[in-house]
């Protein structure tokens, strides 16, 4: 099988990598570089758990392939904390109850951040809508929908 030679910033940091035409972001987030927060869930772009952000933008990594990453700067869980120090969205998740399981965690971290970057001061209506590509088993969704509210406030100095 061919592969191909890919430079892509991961989390802040220079990655070169070969890898085949056809690996899938997820297994080359998860496998190769053993960034293991990104979930495989469905892995059929359903269920959101395998998110991450690619130039910004929400990607469900188990639809996107790592040779479309080359040149791109991905984030993914690993990379919302600075340190020590949770993101405001983390922390906001931890407090409000918006997870259980966890399992689905990343994938809504992923998406509210690019959310929020896009929206700083959403409604409740627009979290939901902003956030309908990820499914949770456990929260119900509400817990889901007041921590990105929470982390909104704390973002904006409130
Ligand atoms: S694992 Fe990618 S959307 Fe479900
Ligand atoms: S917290 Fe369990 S699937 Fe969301």
């Amino acid at each position: 099988m061919s592969h191909h030679s890919i430079t892509l910033v991961v989390n802040g940091e220079l990655q070169e990598a070969e890898v085949p035409a056809r690996r899938l972001l997820s297994d080359f987030l998860r496998d190769d570089l053993h960034l293991t927060g990104t979930k495989r869930g469905c892995e059929t772009g359903v269920c959101g758990a395998c998110s991450v952000l690619v130039d910004g933008e929400v990607v469900k990594s188990c639809l996107s392939l790592a040779v479309h990453a080359h040149g791109c700067a991905v984030t993914t869980v690993e990379g919302l904390a600075q340190g020590e120090h949770l993101h405001p969205l983390q922390d906001a998740f931890m407090r409000c109850g918006g997870l259980q399981c966890g399992y689905c965690t990343p994938g809504f971290l992923m998406a509210s951040c690019a959310l929020l970057a896009q929206n700083p001061k959403p409604t409740e209506h627009e979290v939901r809508q902003g956030l309908n590509g990820n499914l949770c088993r456990c929260t119900g969704y509400t817990q889901i929908v007041e921590s990105v509210l929470d982390a909104a406030e704390k973002l904006n100095g409130n």
